[in-house]
């Protein structure tokens, strides 16, 4: 509900998924939103009451990777249908409700995974109104609902699933064995729409505008007229949180771009062309590369160098911070969405300790401002285009904190970080001349600290290799090289060779994580 003497906000009403595990809910909460309906995951073991004191105005139960029947399986409480909130479960999701309102499921020996021919049965149904009464479906599936509970009707079936979709329209609770979030659903998005706009009464009010307009607001409320901090790294993170937090106080705001050296070409004057000059936005511009270069001198182990950079990093800001932030009191971090909800379930393990440069003093006391919370990255893109962020910008692709420190090895120097800066730099026109920037998750070169013999015209030549990485992935923890075409491996091989001198040879690394990583080091 709007709070008094205030715009409705976006967020006001909210679709909870329900989190079942495996990879599905994050990716039916972002559907949602793609729908203009703000949309919440919470996991699946979270009480009744407290899922009610959200008060969703809808709730998604996801698909898991479980068989409902294996011990120890998460169940829905029945009570949760009690709540007068329309339901969809889907998958797991179905089948659970199913169970859990006296319905039947079975393994029939019926699996289906892949595609699916789906019969409608029931056209006026909410789920499939409008809808081609035969129409392809993604399955994913052992257990199958074979009799759905008592008040619901049968609105869908495949060959394989006699319920693979049903619904109590009067109750406001639906079901599909299929999974409506994914692409090769071609109808999917039409019947999550059909069930956020029909089946729970729901307006697309989750807009750019939307967003923009009441995260301004909140940022406002909280920080009043008192001066606020962003640390601004180049990335697509922090810049469009400084933009957004611009946008709402102005000269309130002062960023700080601590340039420690690594960055690639170029990238330390778009910042500053970007913030300073285009946006105007109060900057500091603190040049600590020798400084950084100078503790780095003679390092090559990579946990150290790591540690070094992050510490020297905490000093140029307390110094920074003791000359000129002394009267701010709040500092804004380019947390997202997916940081939040996997803070509390990460697995603790590292495999490399990730040193944010972002991070800071510990004695520094400020007050967080996360205007970027409640989003995926895909809307943080959407709401910096919105604001005017150049494309290079928006779009750039993820680049570690330490940036090129753990992309050479060995030895870090002047001359060797030019060496890899002019090789990535041809690396990166070249990805995206080929038009591939924004299917690749990353993709850079990595200067490694071994030397062979090439020839080049009548001369015997002893250089440096680069090596090529480019991976696909969804969210860093697993990638796959990238299927580069070969002619555009061809180019970037003769370009690098021809145009970098000490570098005599290109290789393609071809190894996926795990077990490699996307990072050298
Ligand atoms: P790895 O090499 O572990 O990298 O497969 C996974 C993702 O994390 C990025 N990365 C970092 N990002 N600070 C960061 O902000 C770091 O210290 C850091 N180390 C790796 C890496 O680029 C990849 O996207």
């Amino acid at each position: 509900m709007p709070q008094s003497g205030r715009e409705p906000s976006p967020t006001d009403q909210k679709v909870l998924v329900v989190d079942y595990g495996a990879q599905y809910a994050q990716l039916i909460a972002r559907r949602v939103r793609e729908c203009h309906v703000y949309s919440e995951i919470v996991p699946h073991d979270l009480p009744v009451e407290e899922i009610a004191a959200r008060k969703p105005s809808g709730i998604i139960l996801s698909g898991g990777p479980k068989s409902i029947h294996s011990p120890g399986a998460p169940q829905v409480d029945p009570s949760l249908f009690g709540l007068d909130v329309p339901v969809l479960g889907i998958c797991y999701g179905q089948q659970a409700m199913a169970q859990s309102l006296g319905g039947e499921v079975a393994r029939t020996g019926l699996a289906e995974f892949g595609k699916s021919e789906l019969k409608v049965e029931a056209p006026n149904s909410i789920l499939f109104s409008e809808q081609p009464v035969e129409q392809t479906v993604w399955m994913s599936h052992n257990d199958t609902v074979v009799r759905p509970p008592d008040g619901f009707r049968v609105t869908a079936a495949t060959p394989a699933s006699p319920v693979a979709a049903f619904e109590a329209a009067e109750r406001r609770l639906f079901g599909v064995q299929f999974h409506p979030e994914v692409a090769h659903t071609p109808r999917g998005t039409e019947i999550l729409k059909n069930f956020l706009y029909d089946g729970c009464d729901l307006l697309p009010s989750w807009t750019m505008t939307s967003i923009i307009e009441s995260a301004i607001e909140d940022i406002r409320d909280l920080v009043g007229s008192e001066r606020i901090v962003c640390g601004l790294s180049g990335g697509v993170d922090s810049s469009v949180a400084a933009a957004l937090v611009h946008r709402a106080v102005g000269d309130q705001l002062t960023c700080v771009f601590v340039d420690h050296g690594l960055l690639r070409q170029g990238e330390a004057e778009q910042v500053e062309d970007t913030f300073r000059r285009h946006l105007k936005i109060d900057l500091i511009h603190v040049k600590a590369a020798d400084r950084f270069l100078d503790n780095l001198a003679d390092v090559t182990d990579p946990e150290r160098k790591r540690k070094i950079i992050g510490e020297t990093f905490i000093r140029v800001f307390e110094e920074v911070a003791r000359d000129e932030l002394e009267d701010a009191r709040f500092l804004v971090q380019g947390t997202l969405y997916p940081d939040v909800i996997e803070s509390g379930t990460r697995d603790a393990a590292k495999i490399k300790s990730h040193h944010n440069v972002g991070g800071l003093p510990e004695d520094m006391t400020f007050t967080l401002v996360e205007p970027l919370r409640n989003l995926f990255k895909d809307e943080v893109r959407r709401v910096g285009e919105e604001l005017g962020l150049p494309e290079e910008i928006v779009w750039r692709q993820p680049f570690p904190g330490p940036g090129l420190a753990v992309r050479i090895i060995g030895d870090i120097t002047h001359d060797r970080l030019e060496l890899l800066r002019a090789a990535d730099a041809i690396v990166l026109e070249e990805i995206k001349r080929a038009g591939m920037l924004r299917e690749i998750w990353q993709s850079f070169a990595v200067l490694p600290a071994v030397r062979s013999v090439g020839v080049m015209g009548d001369e015997r030549t002893y250089g440096y290799p680069m090596v090529l990485r480019a991976v696909t992935s969804d969210d860093a923890m697993t990638a796959d090289w990238a299927r580069l075409p070969y002619e555009l491996l061809e180019t970037i091989s003769n370009r690098v060779v021809n145009e970098v001198p000490g570098i005599n040879r290109v290789v393609y690394d071809i190894t996926s994580k795990p077990p490699g990583t996307i990072e050298w080091e």
